[in-house]
């Protein structure tokens, strides 16, 4: 179905029907930015409550809402100043900017690999020209992708808006310990906008300049990466497609572990979560595969990464990325900001260990620092012992910063009985983008109905904008309080509803087919009087079955529809 869809219609109906609008329209448009419509905003809230039941409530995560604006520190540390960049060429001519890499698409198989200097020779070895006006290329440069901006007046304080909302969870890693009662594993999630200046943002919602992520970040037990469900879902079948072999194969999640293709347990069971979570949004499981990076294509933080990918009119397409980040981002934090992101692992019995101590030498510090001394060497005892191997130490005793060389201290080796030891705790990221699957539960749900001529959307009713439409046969004769009154009732009860009283029925059903409503209800003459009285007729989009069933036991069969009831015994 996907193959035939042509995006242009797909989103033709979104603009027409109110779920996606180009942003700023009035005034031009900018390129890769959408506003959520009503029925858009439904849909996308649905995808969320989804993906937090998944998280929040199975896997008992904790969910935070950070800022979008960070301080240029966050992103120095996290490596996105150095490294996120795309590479940027421009027409000679007419100026127009492309992405180096797309122009030469068609010669490599992953030029986004190849440097600055190996697509300067593969435009001239090709002949590639400005795809505009035919004008030769300029030379190709790094172009960073985040949104650079000042907090406060003036320039002093650079800010960037994040370019994923990961890097909220990581600088808050110690409030969230804390508040996790210093225990690992420790799960956390977060919702909301990110922001990347892509050079050529197309192909609709895909690449999209201001977008939304639903992230998981998952701290872990460096040496213990197994997972406390794993055992549950160890024989699921998955499509992955290894950096080894590049060709789809089907495998059980536990083969994928055993045979060293996914790194490990934990990963391999939120790739499977993943899975999951796309088939209950209602991506096809034939159109859906795991796509391991190739070495050189993974982030500068990842250990190993997958991508969920889905086929679309465009070619398959990732839409989530599930990546083990070691320790790549507490580290940096850690050194970046002087503060310790680790956690303390308890032994099951204390064991006896040799380890690095700092001393105070105290005969020194007496004469030198006289009332202060028992203090300054307090803080000197307390210091990590190898920041002290350097030779010097900064202390701080009543607000004031001391540096010391190690004339006043020295490093000994002692045994010692030591109840645990700090590690850093690694990541593991299922980071999802919110726009894709949007837009990809879109396509894969489109359908072009023949014999009624009409578009219709075959969404899941758990995300389905609008679960009933309710409509009187006739607007008139009482047909129509009654029918209104019902709508009020399901609304209330929490059942996105919506009354509609104009056309024929057969009309009315198209307007709710085409947004993907999976039941109708209709009230007629018979449910006013005589041997059915209060009952309605319900409609199932999909089978376009139609069932008598009494009004007051509507809401009741609808919430057992959407659970999988079957229609044909409701
Ligand atoms: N924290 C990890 C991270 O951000 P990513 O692979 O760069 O990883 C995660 O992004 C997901 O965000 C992608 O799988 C994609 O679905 C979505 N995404 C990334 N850039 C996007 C863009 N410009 N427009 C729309 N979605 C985007």
């Amino acid at each position: 179905m996907s193959k035939d869809v042509d995006p242009a219609d797909l989103m033709a109906l979104c603009k027409r029907r109110g779920f996606i609008w180009p942003s700023f329209e009035v005034y031009g448009g900018v390129a890769g930015m959408y506003d959520y419509g009503p029925l858009g905003c439904a849909l996308k809230n649905n995808i969320v409550e989804v993906w937090r039941s998944i998280y929040k409530g199975r896997e008992g995560f904790v969910e935070i809402d950070s800022e979008t604006v960070n301080p240029r520190e966050v992103f120095k540390a996290s490596g996105h100043v150095d490294e996120f960049a795309d590479k940027i060429t421009y027409c000679t001519k007419c100026q127009t900017p492309f992405r180096a890499d797309h122009l030469v698409k068609e010669f490599y198989e992953n030029p986004d690999i190849l440097s600055l200097k190996e697509l300067d020779e593969a435009f001239v070895k090709h002949g590639v020209k400005c795809p505009e006006c035919g004008g030769d290329l300029g030379p190709v440069d790094e172009f960073n992708l985040m949104f650079k901006t000042n907090i406060g007046p003036g320039s002093n304080r650079i800010g960037y808006l994040r370019p994923e909302t990961a890097q909220g969870i990581f600088v808050n890693y110690n409030n969230l310990y804390r508040y996790n009662r210093e225990k690992l594993p420790l799960g956390v999630i977060q919702t909301g906008r990110s922001y990347r200046n892509e050079i050529a943002p197309r192909q609709g919602m895909i690449r999209m300049r201001e977008f939304n992520q639903m992230e998981v970040e998952l701290f872990v037990d460096p040496e213990d990466k197994g997972w406390v469900r794993y055992d549950a879902i160890k024989d699921e079948k998955i499509t992955l497609v290894p950096n080894t072999t590049e060709q789809p194969v089907e495998m059980t999640i536990d083969e994928a572990v055993t045979k060293g293709i996914i790194a490990n347990k934990v990963l391999a069971y939120f790739v499977n979560t993943t899975k999951q979570l796309l088939l209950r949004l209602g991506i096809d499981p034939a159109r859906l595969r795991f796509r391991q990076h190739l070495d050189d294509e993974m982030a500068h933080y990842a250990a190993d990464c997958w991508d969920a990918e889905v086929l679309l009119s465009y070619g398959w397409m990732e839409i989530t990325g599930i990546a083990d980040r070691g320790c790549w981002d507490l580290t940096r934090h850690a050194q970046f900001s002087g503060t310790d992101m680790s956690h303390f692992k308890k032994f099951d019995e204390p064991v006896e260990m040799e380890v690095d101590k700092v001393k105070a030498k105290h005969k020194l510090l007496g004469p030198k620092f006289k009332a202060k001394a028992k203090d300054i060497a307090v803080a000197i005892e307390a210091k990590d012992p190898e920041e002290a191997k350097s030779g010097k130490i900064v202390i701080s005793v009543d607000g004031e910063d001391i540096e010391l060389t190690d004339e006043f201290y020295e490093v000994v080796r002692v045994t010692e009985k030591v109840s645990g030891k700090r590690v850093v705790p690694h990541v593991i990221e299922p980071s999802h983008g919110l726009d894709r699957i949007f837009y990809s539960v879109l396509e894969q749900s489109y359908d072009y109905d023949e014999k009624e001529e009409y578009t219709v959307l075959h969404l899941k009713p758990e995300v389905a904008p609008i679960k009933v439409g309710v409509f009187p046969l006739m607007e008139k004769d009482g047909l129509d309080a009654f029918a209104m009154s019902l709508y009020e009732k399901l609304q209330a009860s929490g059942l996105a509803s919506v009354y509609d009283g104009s056309g024929t029925i057969g009309k009315r059903y198209a307007r709710m087919d085409e947004v993907g409503t999976p039941y109708c209800v209709t009230v007629d003459y018979e449910t006013l009087e005589g041997d059915l009285k209060d009952t309605v007729t319900i409609r199932d989009r999909d089978s376009k079955q139609q069932k008598r069933v009494p009004v007051d036991k509507v809401g009741e069969i609808i919430r057992n529809l959407m659970s999988g009831a079957d229609f044909d015994k409701i």
